[in-house]
Order: C-alpha cells, then sequence, then structure tokens
C-alpha cells in the first residue's frame, strides 16, 4: 500500500462529521465532492461539470472536484443533511428546497406567474434580495455563492393540463415547497412531495398522475414517456443556490479560496448563458419524439391561470414574508 492510500485509509477510518468538514490539505490535494440530482447534460450538470474544469485549472490541481449527478450519492432531503454534516461540500439545491433547511424565504422563486422572463430573475438573483437571501444560510453552517438558472415549467399530465379545472382530483408531484404545495390546491389538485429521483417511476406506476418541471429536467428524466399531455405554461420557475459547507470554505487557503471564487463567478456567466438555450433544445426534442401532446399556452388561458394562482402570493405571505414579497413587486415594477 503506498503512503497516500495508507494515509488515506486511516483518515477514513477516523473520520467523524466535524473533521470531514475541514478541508484534506494535510494530504495536498483539496477534495470538493459536489452533489446533485439531475443528469450531467442539463445546465446544472453542465455548470457543475465547467466549474470542476475551470477549479481545476486555476488551482494547478491542487482542487480536485468530484462531481455526483443524478442522486448517484443522496437524493434531495439527504445531500441537504449531508452538507450540512461536511459529508459532501457543495451542492446546488433548486431554490424550492432550502424550506426544510428552515430558510423558507427561497420559496419566493416558487410563486406562481411572478416572473415574466429571465430579466425579471436576474433583478432579484443579482440585486439585494437574492444576496439577503444567501447570507441567511449563514446561520445554518452554510455559504451561498451562487445562483444558477434552470428555467421556466411545463406542465405535465395523462390528461390534457390547459385549464385550471382539469387540475381536479390529480396528484401531481412537487419539490418540498409550501407555496407549490398551495399552488396546486389553488388548482383543486392534491400536491404530493416526492425526491427528483423517484418521478418517472412515480408517474409511470401512477403513484402520482402529473408534475410540473422545466423541459431539460422533463426531458432528461423521460417524463415525456410516461405522460401523454403537456402545457407549456412558464407558470413558474426553477433554479440554483450553489451553496458549500462553510467550515470547509472558510478553512481553505486564501489563495485557493479566491481561485474558486474566480472559478464559480465564470462556471455561473456559463451556466446562465446555456440554460434557456438546453431547455429551448430539450422542449423541441420532445416535441420531436411525439409520445406527448404540447399546447402552448395562449393569452386567454393565461389570464384564466392568473386569476386563479396569484391569490397564491398573498396567502402565502405568511411563510414568505410580506415585506419579502413586496420588496420583490418594487425591483419588478408590479404594482
Ligand atoms: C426537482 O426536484 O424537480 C428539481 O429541483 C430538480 C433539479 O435539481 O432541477
Amino acid at each position: 500500500m503506498n503512503r497516500f492510500k495508507m494515509l488515506a485509509g486511516v483518515a477514513g477510518a477516523a473520520v467523524v462529521s466535524l473533521c470531514m468538514a475541514l478541508p484534506a490539505v494535510a494530504q495536498g490535494q483539496i477534495v470538493i465532492k459536489f452533489s446533485h440530482v439531475v443528469a450531467p447534460d442539463t445546465p446544472k450538470g453542465k455548470g457543475a461539470l465547467r466549474f470542476q474544469e475551470l477549479a481545476e485549472q486555476y488551482t494547478d490541481g491542487q482542487v480536485k472536484v468530484e462531481i455526483y449527478p443524478n442522486s448517484q450519492l443522496y437524493k434531495d432531503q439527504e445531500e441537504l443533511e449531508a452538507l450540512q454534516l461536511g459529508a459532501v461540500q457543495m451542492l446546488a439545491p433548486s431554490l424550492a428546497k432550502f424550506g426544510p433547511l428552515g430558510v423558507p424565504e427561497f420559496e419566493l422563486f416558487d410563486l406562481p406567474m411572478l416572473f415574466r422572463d429571465r430579466e425579471d430573475l436576474r433583478k432579484i438573483t443579482e440585486g439585494d434580495i437574492g444576496q439577503s437571501l444567501l447570507d441567511k444560510l449563514e446561520s445554518k453552517g452554510i455559504i451561498g455563492l451562487a445562483y444558477w438558472d434552470n428555467g421556466f415549467k411545463i406542465m405535465t399530465a395523462n390528461s390534457p393540463v390547459v385549464h385550471t379545472d382539469d387540475f381536479l382530483g390529480l396528484k401531481m408531484r412537487i419539490q418540498s415547497s409550501k407555496i407549490l404545495e398551495a399552488q396546486f390546491e389553488a388548482l383543486g389538485a392534491v400536491p404530493q412531495v416526492m425526491a427528483f429521483s423517484e418521478v418517472y417511476q412515480g408517474l409511470q406506476t401512477g403513484v402520482v398522475n402529473g408534475t410540473e418541471n422545466t423541459p431539460s429536467n422533463t426531458y432528461t428524466q423521460r417524463v415525456n414517456e410516461v405522460q401523454r399531455h403537456a402545457t407549456v405554461s412558464n407558470h413558474g420557475y426553477i433554479g440554483y443556490a450553489v451553496i458549500v459547507n462553510k467550515a470547509f470554505w472558510d478553512g481553505l487557503p486564501d489563495d485557493v479560496r479566491a481561485n474558486l471564487d474566480k472559478a464559480m463567478a465564470e462556471a455561473t456567466v456559463y451556466a446562465n448563458d446555456i440554460a434557456e438555450e438546453e431547455n429551448d433544445t430539450a422542449l423541441q426534442a420532445m416535441r420531436d419524439a411525439g409520445r406527448t401532446t404540447f399546447h402552448d399556452m395562449t393569452d386567454d388561458e393565461r389570464a384564466e391561470w392568473f386569476e386563479v394562482l396569484k391569490p397564491v402570493h398573498a396567502k402565502m405571505a405568511g411563510r414568505i414574508g410580506a415585506d419579502l414579497i413586496e420588496q420583490t413587486y418594487t425591483a419588478l415594477g408590479i404594482e
């Protein structure tokens, strides 16, 4: 056994959760385990790969980034616990998944019919509101490094979901967000929280009847193979916060952290640049596959959905904060 393997073995045996959070500098190389739940061929998957490439390049190989996609290591809820324990160092969970961490304010991003386009999103993620949300993570032992885009959601089911009353009684899979729960309740559906890795099977076996997601997630999880209908509704948004274990990050040598910050800044520009096109391509691929009937929402239908879904904002103000919602309206120029 060579010295490296021996040391690694000894360290592995002796590790406790607190030590795991600290950078493995003693072994010469710092390892960042980056866990996520989506396919490599998605905006987040590609962003992670770009960060890996740049981080290793800018640190001359001193940092090694190991990416574990597709819930290979942990599912939704587990990965947040693993980050806090230091079993992994980096994640990019959907903004809809921060409630169980004790920061429900991120569910602001789940409010239906709020963001009209990516420009609206940028006003929040690149402004004071976005930063103040990331700052709330510190008390949880987490540092928020960046926001990464995915995109706007489509609705899918085995029956048409064009009008609001089409949802009546449908069991709809949701991410773990109370806002999404309220959204589907407003539509008369029965929301059901389910880990992302279980969605395909849940739909295939009929545990749930439908779901909402971005085209890239829908396509790469083959959800279109088990859903006969889809509405391109763009009624809500999915994006991510890239987060790291605070003890790990603070324990890095200053020069290494600076290089990783640079890599993250560039990977963020890249991820946000490709997200829209990735989703457009996935949507087209699903249309071409022909297994699902796609309906493009009309202006009248949007008005109908708006009337049913907009009240969710006021209803859930207690959870997110009425002030935060007001500030967001102001930033977006909404009356
Ligand atoms: C989902 O659970 O539907 C998404 O949050 C998955 C992801 O990370 O995009």
